[in-house]
Parts: C-alpha cells; structure tokens; sequence
C-alpha cells in the first residue's frame, strides 16, 4: 500500500485523459522524467458522466510500465462490481464518487480490504456533511472543481469554499482538488487548503511537462507561504 502523503506535502497528478493515447506508455515515461508525484487515471462509464473514457485493461498495461503511484478516479454508477478488477490491474487509490455509492461506508471498507487507498470525491454541488460519518475509512478526499466528464473545463470558483471548509473541519486530511488546475487557479485551491494537484490540460498542453509540473507545485508552495 502506498504512503499517504501528509497534509503538508504538495502533490502533483497528472490526469493521463488530456494524454496521446496512441503513446500512453510514453507518456508516462515522460511524466515520470517530469516529477510527477502520481498519474491520475480517469474512469468514466457513460452514465454517471456523459462520456467513456478507459478502464481495466488499459490501467493493466500502464502497471507494466510505471512505478509511480496510479490514483483511479471512478466516475462511475455502482462501482463496488468493479473494484476488485481495478485493485488486481494496479490500483493504488480507488476513489469512489459520493453520489454513485448507496453504502459508501461499506463501499470504503471494499477498498481497504482490497489493500488500495480509498478516497471519496464531491462533485461542486455535493456538500461536505456526507463525509462526517465515514471520515475514519478515508485517506483522502478529492474535490471535483468542474463537473466531471471531460478534460479542458473552467475551475467553479464555488468550490474554493469548499476545500477550506473540508480544511477546517479535517485539519489533518488530504485534500485532492481536480477540474480546471493550471498556473493561474493552482493558487487559490492551495491558499484554501489542497495539497494533491490534478491537472491534465494544464500540464498536457505545454511543451515541456517538466516545467509544467515544476511551475505548479512552485505555485502551490508559493500561495500557501502567503
Ligand atoms: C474530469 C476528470 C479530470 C480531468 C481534469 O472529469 O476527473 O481528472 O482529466 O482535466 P483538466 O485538468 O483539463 O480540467
Ligand atoms: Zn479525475
């Protein structure tokens, strides 16, 4: 099981669906080279997000070719059925969407048994109080910063006061913020808390992914220091 980074550590993700999926291995070689901290993998399934994107296969073959920690979002309906596939393909975080699971303490303790990491993801209009209760089987909690489906969208402003609330009431915790990161939001959601940055476009669409990554977490060091 991996390290769970504090809630001081900075993070940075990149989400491999602003990726070339026709060079995904080397990609991920390169973000490697770039000082990732984890690859976000993307899970979506045409119901709980209008799109598609990959699923057990895929995070199989990527297994192969990384040791860097692979942080599975589903975004997916009923997603219990599928952990198990995920955790055997690789998986070192399985994080469920609050919305899409009925039993999400049982659904926490699935994840546990299965020897991953377990986060729980709020989509922007999903308030914090759904946490309170299950807080003890989280390692983390990712804050959805656009509604989740596709890649390149506008950070919600809203969502800022959301990571602060979850900072205040969690001082401890790890905070994931996903939508919209890139060298001119990766400030605010760090000064309110976050501390793991997911970013696809903003790291897939610059030339050097190295610098890219480096000049996020300088920002997220940077915002927080103020
Ligand atoms: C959105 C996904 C994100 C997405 C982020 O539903 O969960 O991980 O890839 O992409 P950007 O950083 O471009 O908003
Ligand atoms: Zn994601």
């Amino acid at each position: 099981m991996i390290d769970m980074p504090t809630s001081k550590d900075v993070l940075i993700a990149p989400s491999l669906l602003s990726a070339d999926f026709a060079f995904l291995g080397d990609e991920v070689r390169k973000l490697k080279d770039a000082g990732a901290d984890w690859l976000h993998f993307d899970v979506m399934d045409g119901r709980f997000v209008p799109n598609l994107s990959v699923g057990v296969p895929v995070l199989k073959s990527l297994r192969r070719v990384t040791d860097l920690p692979i942080d599975v979002h589903l975004m997916i309906v009923e997603p219990d059925s599928l952990l198990g596939a995920f955790a055997k393909a690789g998986a070192d975080t399985l994080t469920v969407q609050a919305e899409a699971c009925t039993h999400l303490h049982r659904t926490l303790q699935n994840i546990h048994n299965l020897g991953c990491r377990a986060g729980v993801s709020l989509n922007p209009h999903t308030p914090v109080d759904c946490l309170a209760y299950v807080m003890e089987l989280v390692d983390f909690v990712l804050v959805m910063t656009v509604n989740p489906g596709f890649g390149g969208q506008s950070y919600i402003d809203a969502c800022t006061g959301k990571i602060a609330e979850i900072r205040r009431r969690w001082p401890d915790v790890c905070i994931e913020v996903d939508g919209g990161i890139k060298a001119d939001t990766v400030g605010k959601a760090s000064c309110a808390g976050a501390n793991v940055f997911v970013s696809g476009s903003g790291v897939f669409s610059q030339p050097d992914y190295g610098a890219a990554v480096k000049e996020l977490r300088q920002l997220a060091l940077r915002a927080r220091a103020q």
